[in-house]
């Protein structure tokens, strides 16, 4: 993929699912409970792109394609992005901005609070997302901090198992590639790999 395509194409695309359900919801194509099915569209692509975020380091070990790199922080930053709009749309929509209810649930309702955890680690990982941190931090600070995303999308996707009450076969599938990227990750490499490339150094 071109350099110059590259980003605009892969965040074209990233936008894909939330253009998709503006326009549904705009059609009226959203079934007999929209706002249920708004909250489920969003948190499952907030899950698809944390994952995806995740994949993108193994898959580059694993193939070569070194180019992956320059996706990385897209591709988590749309996982932060559809995980608020998750957010928002429960806390706006949903709930209608009774705060008295939110805390209730949040406290209450272990699947939520499991979310809600998963969202505050995602916090510090979009706040530090630019060039300017990753210098501030230095590749070190920045990296170790970016393991939270190891955790976040784990606890997504018990949060995710957690609400489901009989058919866990979609909860189950995101959790096994989870498994499988953890495990990866902690596989102790071979040699130093010199291309872990904090996206700083990459970007033109
Ligand atoms: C990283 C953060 C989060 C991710 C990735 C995430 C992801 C998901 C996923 C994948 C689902 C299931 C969708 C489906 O059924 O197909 C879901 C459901 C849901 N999530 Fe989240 N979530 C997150 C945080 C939160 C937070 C903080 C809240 C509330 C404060 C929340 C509230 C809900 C609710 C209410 C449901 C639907 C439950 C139902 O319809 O019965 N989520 N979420």
């Amino acid at each position: 993929m071109s350099r110059t395509w590259g980003k605009p194409l892969v965040f074209i695309a990233s936008l894909g699912p939330a253009i998709w359900l503006a326009w549904a919801a705009y059609m009226g194509e959203l079934g007999a409970n929209p706002i249920e099915y708004i909250n489920r569209f969003l948190g499952d692509w907030a899950l698809r792109f944390l994952i995806l975020g995740l994949a993108i380091t193994p898959v580059r070990k694993l193939t070569g394609l070194n180019a992956l790199a320059r996706f990385r922080r897209m591709i988590g930053l749309f996982g932060f992005f559809y995980a608020s709009l998750h957010i928002l749309n429960y806390i706006a929509i949903d709930q209608f901005f009774d705060w008295q209810e939110i805390w209730t649930d949040i406290i209450k309702r272990t699947y939520i609070t499991v979310g809600m955890v998963a969202f505050l680690a995602l916090i510090p990982l979009a706040v530090t997302s630019t060039n300017a941190m990753v210098k501030r931090l230095g590749g070190a600070r920045w990296r170790k901090l970016h393991r939270l995303a190891y955790f976040a999308a784990p606890a997504a996707c018990f949060h995710f198992i957690m609400m489901v009450k009989a058919d866990l076969r979609e909860p189950a599938i995101y959790s096994l590639i989870l498994i499988i990227l953890l495990a990866l990750r902690l596989k102790k490499p071979k040699k130093k790999s010199p291309a872990h490339p904090v996206e700083v150094h990459t970007v033109k």
